[in-house]
């Protein structure tokens, strides 16, 4: 009642209740000129690659809500409760996020491609115009439903690659096999283009599968480094800048080949981008800045998600089993294609699986977005503009929100659902601003566990001296290899 009160009274410009910004808790540097110096190598205490530790470490020395100045000017603030996460994210206006700054640049830099930054940079009307126009076809159930035969298929293809695979009882090194499998799906559903990235050729070092996946996990490990800090990149071209730079140029080179394809065969190959070019309302520069950030937001992000989904499922052969049982009723025929109804009823558990691996292992350590008006956050005064970035990944491992909250345990997603806080666990993000692919990409992940755990059993490989953690590349990658043996079934 009281935060209503106060947010009632900062639209109208009073704020009289919440305590300044200024008071507000966090690292400001020293004499007040920054934090950054603190994420330097070998000079701070925290570092790009482990933003998940420095956010931790905040909150156990700040508390749930904190102000972090970066360089004079430039603050962000952390959120670590979910009251102030649902106040952040339910927002009305448009919500806008600070992110992908250089990729945009990039994008203003070639206006014969680009007539927007594309949906992840783009804010205010300009991204409802797009998003609006692109999320028909990537987010409505049954659309995203209609692609269950063509993903079902790819990923059967996959369980043959896994077969070739030397068995070994050190174990497959999974996250390159997933990032092809996520490869292959990304360009069949959104160009309708196969790329084969399992045959021989596709795997060799200049294949354009190989060029691809470097490409993109190149892009997403330079926006951080481009997002933070003094960003000398808007006046000189620096070496994070130039990789971007040629990254986005070969992956480009391929979108615009796929768009083309799409437009000389005029056909209905049921792709997104066909389904794209035949919409009036986009042209072909809308059509271009969309397979762009497809392929980019596509590939990196379900492989390391699946990455994680794996290990937590290899480390737990009680869950396995139950995966296994639900697969065998949807499955009773490895061979034969998977039903599409089947997957909206029958694979509660399988569900709860992935809810549980994306709640430890979300892909980003939490939701950013540039506050839209005056709002109080945690009683503290927060002025429009400012950066406020949510920590779901700390606060899901807080023993106030989860009981045990470091196990592995899906049942609690089937026990006491409602006594969960909805704003805790949100890997894709929440809101009109949320993944535009969650569906799909939660369809793709469901099919690869069920089509998996039904061939064989997965007996963890990897390090067990300590659990597998995460590098924060912008999206979170294991920091050790994912490696797995996969004991066929014969069943
Ligand atoms: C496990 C897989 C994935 C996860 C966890 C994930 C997560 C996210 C998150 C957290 C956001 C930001 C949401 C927000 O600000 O509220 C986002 C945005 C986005 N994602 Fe995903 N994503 C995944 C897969 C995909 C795939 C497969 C695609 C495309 C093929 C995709 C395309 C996008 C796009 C275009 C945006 C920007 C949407 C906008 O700004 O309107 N994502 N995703």
């Amino acid at each position: 009642m009281l935060t209503k009160l106060l947010k009632i009274s900062c639209t109208s410009q009073k704020c009289t209740f919440a305590k300044p910004f200024q008071a507000m808790p966090g690292p400001r540097g020293p004499f007040g000129l920054g934090n950054l110096y603190n994420y330097m190598p070998g000079i701070g205490a925290y570092s790009w690659l482990e933003l998940h530790k420095a956010g931790r470490d905040k909150y156990e020395k700040y508390g749930s809500i904190v102000r972090e100045t970066m360089v004079p000017g430039q603050d962000i603030v952390w959120l670590y409760n979910p009251k102030d996460i649902a106040t952040l994210l339910n927002e009305r206006e448009y919500p806008q996020r600070r992110s992908h700054l250089a990729l945009a640049q990039y994008r203003k830099q070639r206006p014969h491609l680009y007539r927007t930054t594309g949906l992840l940079p783009t804010n205010g009307e300009d991204w409802w115009r797009l998003r609006s126009e692109l999320q028909k076809e990537l987010s409505a159930p049954r659309s995203v439903r209609s692609f269950v035969p063509a993903v079902d298929e790819v990923t059967l293809e996959f369980m043959e690659y896994l077969k070739q695979q030397p068995e070994t009882e050190t174990g497959i090194d999974m996250l390159p096999k997933l990032t092809r499998l996520n490869l292959e799906l990304t360009c069949l559903l959104t160009f309708g283009t196969r790329l084969h990235s399992f045959s021989p050729r596709e795997q060799l070092p200049h294949s354009r599968s190989t060029r691809l996946m470097e490409a993109a996990e190149t892009t997403n490990s330079c926006i951080l480094p481009t997002d933070q800090g003094l960003q000398l990149w808007r006046y000189m071209e620096t070496p994070s800048f130039r990789k971007l730079r040629r990254a986005q140029l070969y992956m480009e080179s391929v979108a615009l080949e796929f768009v083309e394809e799409n437009m000389k065969a005029n056909d209905s190959s049921g792709s997104l981008i066909s389904a794209y070019i035949k919409n009036p309302q986009l042209d072909r520069f809308d059509v271009v800045g969309t397979a762009a950030d497809l392929l980019l937001a596509g590939i990196d992000t379900t492989s390391y998600a699946s990455a994680f989904l794996l290990y937590h499922v290899a480390k737990h052969p009680d869950v396995q089993r139950r995966i296994y049982e639900e697969s065998l009723k949807l499955l009773p025929n490895p061979e034969k294609a998977l039903c599409a109804d089947s997957l909206r009823t029958d694979i509660t558990y399988t569900r709860a699986v992935l809810k549980e691996s994306l709640r430890l292992n979300p892909i980003s350590i939490g939701v950013g977005r540039i506050l839209n008006q005056d709002t109080v956050l945690g009683g503290y005064f927060v002025p429009k503009g400012t950066t406020v970035v949510t920590q779901n990944m700390v606060a899901c491992r807080l023993p106030q929100h989860f009981p045990e909250p470091l196990r592995f345990l899906p049942e609690r997603w089937l026990q006491q659902r409602s006594a969960l806080n909805p704003y805790l666990v949100l890997p894709f993000g929440h809101g009109m601003r949320a993944c535009i692919a969650r569906r799909l990409a939660e369809q793709n992940m469901h099919v690869l566990l069920l089509r998996l755990l039904r061939n064989y059993e997965l007996i963890w490989r990897g390090q067990t001296e300590a659990e597998l953690d995460v590098l924060t590349l912008l999206i979170n990658k294991p920091n050790a290899p994912v490696l797995i043996e996969l004991r066929r079934r014969f069943e």
